[in-house]
């Protein structure tokens, strides 16, 4: 056996298998026998050291760790591309393209556009020989031994190319490797990056191919320059097929586009599929495809004007957290607030994001004056996500949590197992001109007329300190006031008349007891039907309505006993605020402790009205059957709930046995 024809024999093999496995993702073969292959080349070569080639598939981890990397000058400037990020400016660009061809139309290539680092990959006579980051554009990094790591980055091309060849391409880390790699270095106790780019970016600067070899890096590559071509027949989409024949990983879901409307459509299939895509998108970029005519359009100082690109709105930002500051909510819980420099994020400035509690601000150790990054995920609340710790003043200090209300100065307290701190002054004027926000707010009394400025008006001159007071709000008092008039204090005075008459669900969500949101709020109005009964309750009782546990009932009940809170109730009644429910009456206790289950179409009345009537008889409603069922209404129709009621022997109601039990005597 002659051992270079072997050894060359098996480098092709497992170049082959490298291709099939990542480029194509097709393997041919198990792992176990390409590890088999992989290590008899590695026996052999220990054997022939002589006949080891630099591109040599084991050669991808190879060499001592760097001391710092080597400047290198580009052989051509590395331009980026115009963004733009909306449909006009991309016509545009059209009508410039048009212009500049003087009036010819040319055909487009769309491609992906990559989030992640950009290289510049050197072959000669089809081995690579060097590679770099795109660095300024003039100057950039030898990267050369960390690329090689790459495994979809061919070291030798699949067809034998001679002359220089240039590629530009782009490093990145698809989004489940990332995810995992993050879990790794967690659990081993070292800090997680923040987003795939800045991961590929880290691990590009590591001065050890070893570990550089360790991170699941993939290439992509989507421009190259071959120096012995002729430029005439030369195109885009051309030079695309011709990196994917050569064996490097194209740029996947290409297209040629012969207008405009093509590449809008492209661009605004991929915006709303890019969460499918494995890798992180940030746009599309549109090329002009001859070669001949973007040389007719040129360059500018730092882009071409035969392309660009066409983001999509962006989902994470970076900007300075210029200060913390505390935010007290109508229930006294203090919230801290990131101040930061304005920064656009999907087509929104956001200025302040909250920052939850003091956990939070520990856990993502952010510190007044830090470079953060934000986020927008699915939901719009824009959130800080990290901290670009690299960017970070020596003199910055952890963030220390005030200890006092930052507007009455009242000692914060911190309940136990609570990561929240509260104010617990009552009269916080911060948390009262809150509390009357809520109150007008729309879902609670919806009072024309009484937003926050207004509020915030009323408060500071002195006209209002409680909820109870809006209804003594007088005509001579409001109409000199700044910002009101005639009309306008008159229209105000109309708002708060018609709040009188909401029904007690509003007004019970409106009174802002912790924890008695909208829901809550419908079922205490239902159970007690008047607002005398519900602050009569006690915590048993309230304990023992369906849907309220403990931490709801001891609220109720401390809003209640609190004699602050019970002369706004009184000044509210006062007033002709209506306090009882509509259906007041109904309420009871019939179905004391009764859970029912419905089934079936009903004909009297909706499922909902049937469900209120149980609540407000003292009953419960689930929705499967079981030991613990005490009826099954059964309407038309009746479901499996309805079989296996008869077969646990649960009681089966008709909707004629559940009226005649609602209009019975009380038991
Ligand atoms: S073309 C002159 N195509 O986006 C050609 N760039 O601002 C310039 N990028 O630095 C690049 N995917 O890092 C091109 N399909 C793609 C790209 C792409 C990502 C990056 C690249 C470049 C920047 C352009």
């Amino acid at each position: 056996m002659d051992p270079r024809k072997e050894i060359e024999r098996l480098s092709a093999e497992i170049r082959r298998h490298d291709y099939l496995y990542y480029v194509l993702a097709q393997p041919e073969i198990t792992d176990r026998a390409y590890d088999k292959l992989f290590q008899q080349l590695q026996e052999l070569e220990a054997a022939h050291p002589e006949l080891v080639s630099p591109d040599s598939p084991t050669q991808r981890v190879a060499g001592q760790p760097l001391e710092g990397f080597r400047t290198v000058i580009h052989p051509f400037p590395l331009l980026s591309l115009q963004n733009t990020y909306n449909e006009e400016e991309i016509r545009d660009f059209h009508r410039r393209v048009i212009e500049g061809l003087e009036g010819r139309e040319s055909q487009y290539v769309c491609e992906l556009k990559f989030d992640g680092v950009a290289v510049l990959l050197e072959y000669n006579d089809g081995l690579f020989v060097s590679g770099a980051t795109r660095g300024d554009g003039t100057r950039g990094d030898d990267i050369t031994a960390n690329l090689r790591t790459i495994p979809s980055l061919p070291l030798r091309l699949r067809e034998n190319i001679l002359g220089r060849l240039y590629v530009r391409g782009e490093v990145i880390i698809e989004k489940q490797a990332f995810a995992a790699y993050n879990e790794e270095r967690e659990a081993a106790g070292e800090k997680p990056f923040a987003n795939p780019r800045n991961c590929v970016a880290g691990s590009l600067k590591l001065l050890n191919p070893m570990l550089v070899a360790q991170r699941p890096l993939k290439l992509f590559c989507y421009a190259c320059v071959l120096t012995e071509q002729s430029i005439e027949e030369t195109t885009q989409s051309g030079n695309l097929e011709m990196l994917s024949q050569l064996g490097f990983p194209a740029s996947p879901h290409w297209k040629k586009c012969d207008s405009m409307d093509d590449v809008l459509n492209y661009w605004r299939h991929w915006e709303t599929r890019r969460d499918t895509l494995p890798f992180e998108v940030d746009g599309v970029t549109v090329k002009v495809n001859r070669v001949q005519d973007q040389q007719i359009l040129g360059v500018t100082a730092r882009a071409p004007r035969w392309a660009m690109a066409f983001k999509f709105s962006p989902r994470q930002s970076q900007t300075r957290l210029n200060w913390i500051s505390l935010q007290i909510g109508r229930t006294g819980a203090v919230t801290p607030v990131a101040n930061l420099e304005p920064v656009e994020l999907g087509g929104v400035t956001i200025r302040r994001a909250t920052l939850h509690n003091e956990e939070e601000i520990a856990r993502l150790d952010v510190r007044e004056g830090d470079m953060v990054l934000l986020e927008r995920g699915g939901d719009v609340i824009p959130k800080i996500v990290a901290v670009v710790t690299e960017l970070r003043s020596a003199k910055s200090q952890p963030f220390r949590m005030p200890t006092a209300c930052p507007v009455c100065n009242t000692r914060l307290i911190k309940d136990e197992g609570e990561a929240i701190s509260r104010c617990p002054n009552e009269d916080c004027p911060e948390q009262v001109k809150k509390q009357i926000e809520h109150f007008s707010g729309r879902s609670a009394m919806d009072i024309d007329g009484m937003g926050s400025e207004t509020v915030e008006l009323l408060y500071e001159e002195g006209l209002l300190n409680n909820i109870g007071n809006i209804f003594d709000l007088a005509y001579e008092q409001i109409e000199p006031l700044e910002r009101f008039a005639e009309k306008s204090a008159q229209n105000l005075l109309k708002g708060i008349e018609k709040a009188k008459s909401r029904p007690l669900e509003r007004l019970i969500f409106g009174l802002g007891i912790r924890f008695v949101g909208e829901g809550t709020a419908r079922l205490l109005a239902l159970r007690y039907g008047s607002l005398a009964d519900l602050s009569a309750a006690t915590f048993e009782e309230l304990q023992a309505v369906p849907e309220i546990g403990p931490r709801i009932a001891r609220s109720i009940v401390e809003w209640f006993a609190s004699p602050r809170n019970q002369s706004i109730i009184k000044k509210l009644r006062e007033a002709g605020v209506r306090t009882e429910s509509e259906h007041r009456g109904a309420a009871g206790e019939k179905f004391k402790e009764l859970t029912f289950v419905l089934t079936g179409a009903l004909q009297k009345f909706t499922r909902e009205q049937a469900e209120e009537m149980i609540i407000a008889q003292g009953g419960r409603v689930t929705s499967s059957v079981s030991k613990k069922t005490s009826y099954v209404l059964v309407g038309a129709n009746p479901g499996s709930k309805y079989e296996k009621a008869v077969k646990l022997g649960i009681p089966i109601l008709s909707e004629a046995e559940f009226i005649e039990q609602l209009h019975s005597e009380d038991r």
